[in-house]
């Protein structure tokens, strides 16, 4: 039998648009390494029969994003600090016959504020609208920067209150609804990370949530973050971007988990922006 080329994928519901392949594409030819990268919709088999199908035909490495990266947590064998932390995987390891888990949103989020945004968290405010799975997955990196206070604002207040209450640090926690607001004063950082964009509907935010220096981040990239983008800037927001700057930091930490080399994120996070119109 010829020797199984390893190989990588994204895996999710839909993949159609995901521009990990194009991202891990360009990792590759810039450190020398031939990535044979795909994409595995998971709508026919189910998501854990994909990926044990992958893992049969040489598959080493995966992807995982919605609406899998709770259920991927669960199929590991083990998992790293953050993926334990958020019981979320967005990062899949093979070795030795099992999936080992990691979860690369939350620092590659950090790396996408700090290094492109230029924003130290110390002591900072943040708002972090949404408690689903992408506020998950970032939330507890995001506590450990010793920034001040964190406020997840969501539509429900109990899945707030539970994502608070999971993540521990009630002193620098607070759990309210969207239509609270206007009461919380305003915020250094603020993250968008409902799916509402992805419906196309807007979320009602006051514009008492943005300081002067605000820095707003959609979690999401293209149309799905235009409703809060288009928001922020109506505001005359000036620092406001969307998740591009993440996924690309996100797929460099993954990158480097897989093949031991960390890629420069600058010019593919460029040329994306470019070519996918972002
Ligand atoms: P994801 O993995 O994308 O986070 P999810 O786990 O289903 O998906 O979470 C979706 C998030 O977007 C939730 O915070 C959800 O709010 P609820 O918990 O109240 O459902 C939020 N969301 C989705 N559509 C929304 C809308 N139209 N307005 C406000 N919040 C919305």
């Amino acid at each position: 039998m010829p020797p199984k080329v390893p190989h990588y994928a994204v895996l999710g519901q839909p993949v159609a648009h995901s521009l990990s392949p194009q991202i891990h594409a360009e990792f590759g030819k810039q450190c020398g390494i031939a990535v044979i990268y795909l994409r595995l919709d998971t709508s026919e088999l189910g998501f854990a029969n994909t990926l044990a199908r992958f893992a049969k035909a040489g598959g080493v490495g995966a992807n995982i994003t919605a609406p899998h990266k709770t259920e991927a947590a669960q199929l590991c064998q083990s998992l790293g600090y953050r993926a334990q932390q958020a019981g979320t995987a967005n990062t899949l390891i093979w070795r030795n016959g099992a999936w080992h888990g990691a979860n690369t949103d939350g620092s590659g989020l950090l790396r996408d504020i700090r290094e492109r945004h230029g924003l130290s968290l110390e002591n900072r405010r943040v708002l972090l609208i949404g408690a689903g799975g992408a506020a998950q997955g970032v939330a507890p990196a995001l506590l450990e920067t010793g920034i001040a206070q964190m406020v997840i604002a969501n539509r429900s207040l109990p899945r707030a209150t539970a994502l608070l209450e999971r993540l521990g640090a009630p002193d620098k926690l607070h759990a309210c609804t969207l239509e609270a607001l206007p009461d919380m004063g305003s915020f250094d950082l603020i993250l968008q990370a409902t799916s509402a964009g992805h419906h196309d509907q807007p979320l009602p935010l006051p514009a008492a949530i943005l300081g002067q220096d605000s820095l707003c981040i959609d979690l999401n990239y293209g149309r799905a973050a235009l409703p809060f983008t288009a928001w922020a800037r109506s505001q005359r927001c000036e620092r406001v971007a969307d998740g591009l700057g993440m996924l690309v930091e996100q797929a460099a930490d993954a990158f480097e988990l897989w093949h031991g080399i960390r890629p420069d994120t600058a010019p593919v996070y460029n040329k994306l922006r470019i070519s996918a119109r972002l």
